[in-house]
C-alpha cells in the first residue's frame, strides 16, 4: 500500500465568473521513503494538489469536486476536523516558500520549533529535542543558534529552521513546495541536499514541488509533470530526464537555466499557461506545443502507461524528438 494515494482528484474555487476547476482528474501515489517531484509552470495547480493532501485549502471558495485521497489506507476526504489536526504535521507537513515570511519575528527560533514540538506532546517537548532538531537540519552551533531571532539568520538558514519546524511531529511525507526559490543558486543546492539526506535517514517520503526540472534530480526518485491542472506526464526521474516523451515536459527541460552558460540555451516556452475560465479544446497544451497535429484541438488524449512505469497524454509521443 502506497502511503500517499490520490486518485482521479478534481479541484474547483468559485470566481466571480463562476466555478474554475484547477485541478481536473489527478492520480498520483508516492511510496514509503520515497521522493516524487510535481514540476510545471506557475498556475498548473501544483500547489492546489499539494495542498488537497492535508485539506489545507480554505472552503469555500475550494471545493473537491471528484476523487480520493488516502493517506496511508485512511480517506482524507472523510476525516473529522480532530483527524485532520492529527495527521497534519504528524503524517504530513509543510515547507513553504518564503521562510521569513513564515517565521513569527519576535520569538527565538528555538522556541518556535518547541511550539511545533508542543502540538503534537505538549507535556514532554525538551529544549534537548529542540537543539538536535537543529542539528539535524545542519545548523553549527545549534545551542547557540537557538537562542537567535529570524532576522539574525540567513535566509538559507531560516529555511532550515523551518525544516526542523517540520520535522517535529516525525511526518511521513514532507511536502516542500518551492523550498528553495526564494534562495540563492549556492544555498538552494545546499537545501535540496539537506532534504535528500533528510529522506534518506529518515525513510521520510518527500514531495518537492518545482517550477524547474533542474533541481529534482537528487531528490526525486519519480516525477509527475503538470499542464493547466492535468498530469501530462509521469516516470522514473532519471528516465524523464534522459528522454522526456511529452512536447511539454521537452520544453520545460530546455528551458532549464544552464548555470554558467549564457546565450542561446535558455529558452523560455513560447505562449502561456491558459486560464482555466478558458481552457483550449482537445489536449490543452495544444496552442503552444511544436508538434501539433490535426486531431490535436479535438480530443483531450488520455494518460497512458506508454513504457513500463512511464505515463504520457500525448498520442504523438513516438514522433518525439
Ligand atoms: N482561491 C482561489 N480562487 C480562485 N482560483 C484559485 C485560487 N487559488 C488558486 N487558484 C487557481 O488555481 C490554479 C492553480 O494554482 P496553483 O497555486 O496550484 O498553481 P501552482 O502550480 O502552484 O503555481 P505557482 O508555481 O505559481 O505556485 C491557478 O490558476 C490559480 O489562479
Ligand atoms: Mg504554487
Amino acid at each position: 500500500m502506497s502511503l500517499l494515494e490520490i486518485q482521479n482528484l478534481s479541484v474547483e474555487f468559485d470566481t466571480d465568473q463562476g466555478p474554475v476547476r484547477a485541478v481536473s482528474g489527478v492520480s498520483l501515489s508516492i511510496e514509503s521513503g520515497e521522493g516524487l517531484a510535481l514540476v510545471g509552470e506557475s498556475g498548473c495547480g501544483k500547489s492546489v494538489t499539494a495542498l488537497s493532501i492535508a485539506r489545507l485549502l480554505p472552503s469555500p471558495p475550494s471545493r473537491i469536486a471528484d476523487g480520493e485521497i488516502r493517506i496511508d489506507g485512511r480517506n482524507v476526504l472523510a476525516m473529522d476536523a480532530a483527524d485532520l489536526r492529527r495527521i497534519r504535521g504528524a503524517v504530513v507537513a509543510y515547507v513553504f516558500q518564503e521562510p521569513g515570511a513564515a517565521l513569527n519575528p519576535v520569538m527565538r527560533v528555538g522556541h518556535q520549533i518547541l511550539e511545533a514540538l508542543r502540538l503534537h506532546r505538549p507535556q514532554s517537548a525538551t529544549t534537548e529535542e529542540v537543539i538536535h532538531l537543529v542539528r539535524q537540519v545542519g545548523i553549527p552551533a545549534p545551542e547557540d543558534r537557538q537562542r537567535d531571532f529570524p532576522h539574525e539568520l540567513s535566509g538559507g538558514m531560516q529555511q532550515r529552521i523551518m525544516i526542523a519546524m517540520a520535522l517535529a511531529a516525525q511526518p511521513r511525507l514532507l511536502v516542500a513546495d518551492e523550498p528553495t526559490t526564494a534562495l540563492d543558486v549556492t544555498i538552494q543546492a545546499q537545501i535540496l541536499d539537506l532534504l535528500s539526506r533528510l529522506k534518506r535517514e529518515l525513510n521520510m517520503s518527500v514531495l518537492l514541488i518545482t517550477h524547474n526540472l533542474g533541481i529534482v534530480q537528487d531528490l526525486a526518485d519519480r516525477v509527475a509533470v503538470m499542464y493547466a491542472g492535468q498530469i501530462v506526464e509521469t516516470a522514473p526521474a532519471a528516465d524523464l530526464l534522459r528522454q522526456p516523451l511529452h512536447p511539454y515536459t521537452q520544453s520545460l527541460i530546455h528551458s532549464i537555466p544552464q548555470p554558467g552558460k549564457t546565450g542561446g540555451r535558455l529558452r523560455a516556452i513560447p505562449g502561456h499557461v491558459p486560464r482555466l475560465s478558458a481552457l483550449p479544446s482537445g489536449c490543452r497544451f495544444h496552442p503552444r506545443c511544436a508538434r501539433i497535429q490535426l486531431s490535436c484541438s479535438q480530443a483531450c488524449p488520455d494518460l497512458v502507461e506508454v513504457q513500463p512505469g512511464r505515463w504520457v497524454r500525448c498520442p504523438f509521443w513516438k514522433t518525439a524528438g
